[in-house]
This record gives C-alpha cells, structure tokens and sequence, in this order.
C-alpha cells in the first residue's frame, strides 16, 4: 500500500441534485491510500484506521488531490489546427478541418500527433477522454496504442464519412462497417480502452451508412456511440433538408438504432424540448463544449434545462474547435457561458461535470471520476502555488469552495504536479 498525502479534494454525488448532501469530500490534512492500482481509502490522515499503513508519500498542505478529470469530447486529428479562425462551423469544417485530417492517411503523422497529444492531455489532468479519430482505420489503430502507451484511458473511433465532403474523406457505407468492425475486434476487450461508434454527425452520412452503425451497435452492443447534433443553426437547418421525414435532429440518429445509455453527443446547444425528452427517455448523454461553442460562435448551451430533463452532461474541450486541452478552462467558460445565460454555478458544479459528471457520462464511474474506495486509483496532485497569482489566491481563499473557484479561474496545465492513472505515475511537471 502507498499512501498519498495532502490536501484531499473528491466529489462523491450529483451537486446539481438538492437534498443529495454532502456531494464532495474535502481534509485539509488529508490521504488516499492505494494498494494494486485502486484506491483502499481516504480520509482525514489524524484519524485514520490502524489497517492504514505502508510507504507514505506527504505532498504537503500546498497541494491538492482530486480525481484526474474526463474529457467527453474531442478530436485527436485536430490538435495542429487549433485557432483555425474566421468561420462558423460548416466553413470551418471545409476550409480547416478536411484538409487537416487528410493528413491521417499517413501512419507517421498519425503516431507523430498520437503520441504527442495523449501525453498532453495527460500533463493537463485528463486521465479519460472520449475521442473522435479520422476515417482512415490505421491512424485509429495508433491512436489506440498511443493511448495504452501512455496510459490514457480513452474511449476512441473511427470516424464514419460518405457524403457532403471531399471525396478524399470519404468512405463508402460498406467499407467504412468492416474497418470499424476490425478495429472493435481488435480493441473491444480492452482493460482501460473502449471503443465508440463514430458516425461524424448526420449530414456527413448516408442513410445507408446510418443503418450500418446501427448494426454495429446491434452487434456489438457494448460499443459507444459517438457523434455531434445541434451545434450551428445552420447544421441544423441542413439536417431537417436532409432527412425531411426524420422529426427532428436527435430522431435521425434514434431512427437508426443510434441512442442508448452509451450514446454520447457532442453540444447540443439548440436541442428543442421534443429532442431533450427524447434523449432523457434513451438515457443518451451530451458533450457540453464551451470553449468550441463560444470559438465557433455556434450559442449557449441550456444546461439547467437538460439536466432537469434527467439528460447526463459532461465537459468537453473539443479540440480542435476548442482551443485548449485544459480542463480549467472548460469549467471557467462553463461558468461564463452559464453567467451570460442568468444561471450562476457554483464550484463543485463544475468540478463536478469535470470529473465524475464526466465519468458518468461515459459510463466509467464505476472505476472513475472520483476517489472512492473500489475504485481505480486516477488522481492528481494539484500544486496550489503554482504560479505567484494562484499563490496570492490561495494564500486568501477562506473555504474549500473559495480554493477551488481559484484553481478554475486561474489554473492551468502549471498546476498539474503528478498526473496518476491505476495508481501508476504516467505525467509529472518537470
Ligand atoms: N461537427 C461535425 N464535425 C465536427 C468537428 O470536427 N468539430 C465540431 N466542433 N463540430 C463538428
Ligand atoms: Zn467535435
């Protein structure tokens, strides 16, 4: 057993639930104590148990442990295009996106941005992500080993492609099953890895090739299903002309067999209340992107509005689109956008969507999310004075909640001290 000290910081429930309190744990002189990979308990290190005891490690009261965070959304191809700027997002698509991700089509530029980008999102405090590939089936395969080698719990696809862009990203519907098929084959049981049905969103597929993910996911009904809905006025305006008897959006990918408790769509911002009820009654979940969605200037997402319908809401960076692989800043433009929206949240809200919210979303909250004995041991160490305007913050900060609304406005990938994932150190700050 290894025992970590300092600061301990861990959300435990749903903080947007009422009358579910406490829904965090915080000691200030606190301990995570972790034996084979998972953690055996926290708490207030004073009080501990006699049955805690090992190797101690004292990161000291300038540091904080909180669960490493989850990413719901983002796109491993477009981390070199970040800042693409000027268009809303069907121009962005065609002018930045396509031709950045033809590049896939070579394996060493692949394994060169795979390599790169799961060792960042690492430094930054995400141990878990949900991740859109490109089409080609070899560039998916090495993010796949990118991510194992860095010990990235990740939850990835092969983007699905066969209309309504270059012809050089496109795929056709048979073709675009089998190389899914393969990669589900090869990387379906893996202890951290998972796969994700990725039809890219509803007008880059032919109803032919929505069909075939459907059965995909009728055949391997363990799979995730990843996509987009509802992000741009326009996208939307263009789905409705493209599959005129579908009722709406979200019923395009639910007429394909496409919404379950494993669906996980990106955005959302214009959903109506027909779409929300929709995707509360098949349990699918969202991807609420800020940073992407204020870039790309596509709108404010309603939260409160689908976490009331009973809809799961995570945070994601969206990278490319999203400018930023830190998961400070995707709770700092959380709170702005929910401010401009007249709804205030609070700190552990935020912590919340970006941890065990997160987790949720994707299911992993059996192993993730947050520190809890049972579960896997994917936690930070926070360094709360890591750079002279955090220490002047924290130095004031007069409550766990004032600390951590700090951190989320001020933190960066400086605070990151020592990233964890099932107890083994994969990222420590240099
Ligand atoms: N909708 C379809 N593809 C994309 C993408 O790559 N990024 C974003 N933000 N939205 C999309
Ligand atoms: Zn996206």
């Amino acid at each position: 057993m290894i025992i970590y000290r300092g600061r301990v910081f861990t959300p435990v429930s749903d903080p947007f639930v009422s009358g579910e309190q406490p829904a965090w744990a915080y000691f200030r002189g606190g301990y995570v104590a972790v034996e084979r990979g998972k953690i055996v308990s926290i708490g207030d290190w004073k009080t501990r148990s006699e049955r805690i005891a090992g190797e101690t490690v004292d990161f000291g009261s300038e540091s904080l442990l909180t669960p490493g965070f989850v990413d719901t959304h983002l796109h491993a191809p477009q981390v070199e295009m970040i800042g693409s700027f000027g268009g809303h997002l069907l121009e962005w698509l065609e002018r930045y996106t396509f031709p950045t991700e033809s590049r896939f089509a070579d394996p060493e530029h692949a394994r060169r941005v795979g390599s790169f980008l799961f060792r960042e999102l690492l430094r930054n405090g995400t141990t878990a992500g949900m991740i859109f590939s490109t089409i080609h089936q070899e560039a998916t395969d090495i993010f796949f080993e990118e991510a194992e080698s860095a010990g990235f719990r990740g939850i990835i696809g092969k983007t699905m492609m066969d209309r309504n862009a270059p012809e050089y990203l496109l795929e056709d519907a048979e073709a675009s099953y089998r190389g899914s098929k393969a990669l589900i084959e090869k990387w379906g049981k893996h202890p951290t890895l998972r796969y994700a049905i990725t039809p890219r969103f509803a007008p880059t597929s032919s109803p032919r090739q929505l069909e075939l993910a459907g059965q995909l996911k009728k055949e391997h009904p363990e799979c995730y299903v990843h996509s987009h809905v509802s992000e741009n006025k326009a996208e939307v305006a263009w789905v409705h002309e493209l599959f005129p008897d579908a009722p709406h959006y979200v019923g395009v990918y639910d007429h394909y067999g496409l919404l379950d408790s494993r669906t996980v769509l990106a955005h959302g911002v214009h959903l109506t209340d027909d779409e929300i009820a929709l995707l509360a009654k098949r349990g699918g979940r969202v991807a609420h992107c800020p940073n992407s969605n204020l870039f790309l200037g596509s709108g404010l997402l309603p939260l409160r509005r689908l976490l009331e319908a009973g809809v799961l809401v995570g945070l994601g960076s969206d990278i490319g689109a999203g400018t930023t692989p830190s998961p400070f800043n995707a709770m700092a433009d959380c709170y702005k956008v929910q401010q401009v929206r007249g709804d205030v949240l609070n700190p552990f809200q935020l912590w919340y969507l970006a941890t065990l919210g997160g987790a949720r979303v994707l299911s992993l909250d059996d192993r993730a999310g947050s520190l809890e004995p049972g579960k896997d041991a994917d936690f930070l160490v926070l360094d709360l004075q890591a750079t002279p305007m955090l220490e002047a913050r924290t130095v004031h900060a007069e409550s766990i909640e004032d600390l951590l609304a700090g951190l989320i406005f001020i933190g960066d990938d400086r605070v990151v001290r020592k990233t964890f994932v099932q107890g083994r150190e994969v990222s420590r700050r240099i």
